[in-house]
């Protein structure tokens, strides 16, 4: 790699809606590679229909994908920079609820906390499907040329669901002490490095603090960072070769992407949703109503202060506990706070998403002297929550001239055109 620095996954509708890949994506990936990142992790990446969380993604669950793949690889790679595909299974956890199928499997049958989109307990027989699942998808991205995949272990979805002690109430092999629990994720990791072979790049992502009650304070806490610990340690024995650290058992959760609560654009959020879910309406209703809606948003945020470099604590005492390399996300955007946490042995390198998004270019102004962008990203969220219903990039209106000047620059991930 060029560099220490990974474009962290960032997702935008961009794609076909069953999943099939456009010329838009190539345009956002191309836009990071050319900006100079080390590598990029691509966006959310379904393995399995049944998976996925949002249509508009692109996915690696038939071998019909993998030209798509290779012809993103190629365009990276022109740029120098290496490509690492991020395969993943939404379990309970969704976007927008019931796409292809009502229930999302998962560790229990008891609805997702957030939205209240329904769930089925996955059988033994379902867990080995979805196994094969993310071993046919590694063997894919291996296909298409590809430098590595992620394992999507983080911030709620279907490994979460089983790693954590918050959502994981099941009797059998899968559940109960930590070694059951994360029974799952490991088979995943060996029968993936098995189907690919020991020279193909294997990292998992992983909520090292799961904090399950920072904003619904009825919620169980969940995982510790001593239980992530334990967690990596065997991860590196089943044959990953890098662990990326992130936070919070839900997304999106308030330590991750932690910052603001856009209220408007939270409500927004809704109109797809609101036919869905059991407690999305009433959601909708709360984050309208005026008083109630600064306490959910006085719960959620997080000062931009106590962004950048959240999870290093956690990232060092992953380190401390493996011999791979780990990768930490969570704010970073200051060139002097990156260095410090590489060479202070917080962690190997940074993964970065929205500061990316505000500033495509943060490699070069940090290259010409800019300890921080002269025109930072806030971390206000709304790239994050305009994402369901408008193309991903930077929403916060005070970084630009005016709103033209705004949308232009959103707009040009369309182009080059495809025709
Ligand atoms: C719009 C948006 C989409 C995201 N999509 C994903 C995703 O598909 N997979 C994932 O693991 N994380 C996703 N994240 C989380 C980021 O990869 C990153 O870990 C998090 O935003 C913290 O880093 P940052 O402060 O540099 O943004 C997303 C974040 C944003 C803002
Ligand atoms: S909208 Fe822009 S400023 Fe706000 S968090 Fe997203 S990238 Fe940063």
């Amino acid at each position: 790699m060029a560099n220490r620095v990974f474009r962290s996954s960032v997702s935008g509708r961009f794609d076909g809606y069953e999943g099939s890949g456009t010329q838009t994506r190539i345009n956002w990936e191309v836009r990071f590679a050319r900006a100079g990142v080390g590598a990029i992790i691509s966006s959310w990446c379904g393995v399995d229909r049944r998976g996925y969380i949002v249509p508009g993604y692109a996915g690696i669950d038939r071998d019909n994908q993998v030209p798509f793949w290779r012809e993103l690889a190629r365009r990276v790679h022109e740029s120098g920079s290496k490509y690492i595909l991020q395969l993943a299974h939404g379990g309970r956890q969704r976007d927008i609820g019931g796409i292809e199928f009502r229930a999302g499997l998962s560790s229990t049958g008891k609805r997702d906390p957030l939205n209240g989109f329904p769930a089925e307990q996955a059988s033994p027989e379902q867990l080995a499907a979805v196994v094969r699942a993310f071993a046919d998808g590694a063997a894919r991205a291996r296909d298409a040329g590809l430098d590595g995949i992620e394992i999507h272990g983080a911030n709620g979805y279907l490994f979460t669901q089983f790693l954590s002690s918050a959502t994981n109430e099941r009797r059998d092999e899968y559940g109960g002490p930590l070694e059951n629990r994360a029974r799952l994720l490991l088979d995943t990791v060996r029968a993936v490095r098995q189907r690919v072979g020991e020279d193909f790049h294997v990292q998992v992502k992983i909520s090292v603090t799961e904090r399950g009650n920072a904003f619904l304070p009825w919620l169980r806490r969940g995982n510790t960072v001593e239980d992530s610990t334990r967690v990596c340690r065997w991860l590196e024995e089943a044959g990953a070769d890098a662990i990326h650290v992130s936070a919070g058992n839900t997304f999106p959760h308030p330590l991750n992407p932690a910052g603001g609560l856009p209220l408007k654009e939270v409500w927004k959020n809704y109109d797809g949703l609101i036919s869905s879910g059991s407690t999305v309406f009433r959601n909708y209703l709360l984050y309208r109503t005026p008083l109630v809606n600064r306490i959910m948003q006085w719960r959620w945020e997080r000062p931009a202060g106590e962004v950048e470099g959240a999870n290093l604590v956690d990232s060092r005492a992953i380190k401390q506990a493996v011999s791979i390399p780990v990768l930490c996300t969570g704010g970073f955007q200051t060139a002097s706070v990156v260095r410090a946490a590489i060479e202070g042995g917080d962690c190997d390198a940074v993964t970065i998403a929205r500061p990316l998004i505000a500033n495509p270019d943060l490699l070069e102004l940090w290259r010409t002297g800019h300890d921080r962008p002269p025109r930072p990203c806030s971390y206000c969220n709304k790239c994050l929550f305009n994402l369901l219903e408008s193309p991903l990039g930077c929403y916060d209106e005070r970084r630009y001239g005016s709103r033209e000047e705004m949308l232009e620059e959103i707009y040009a991930v369309f182009d080059p055109p495809p025709f």
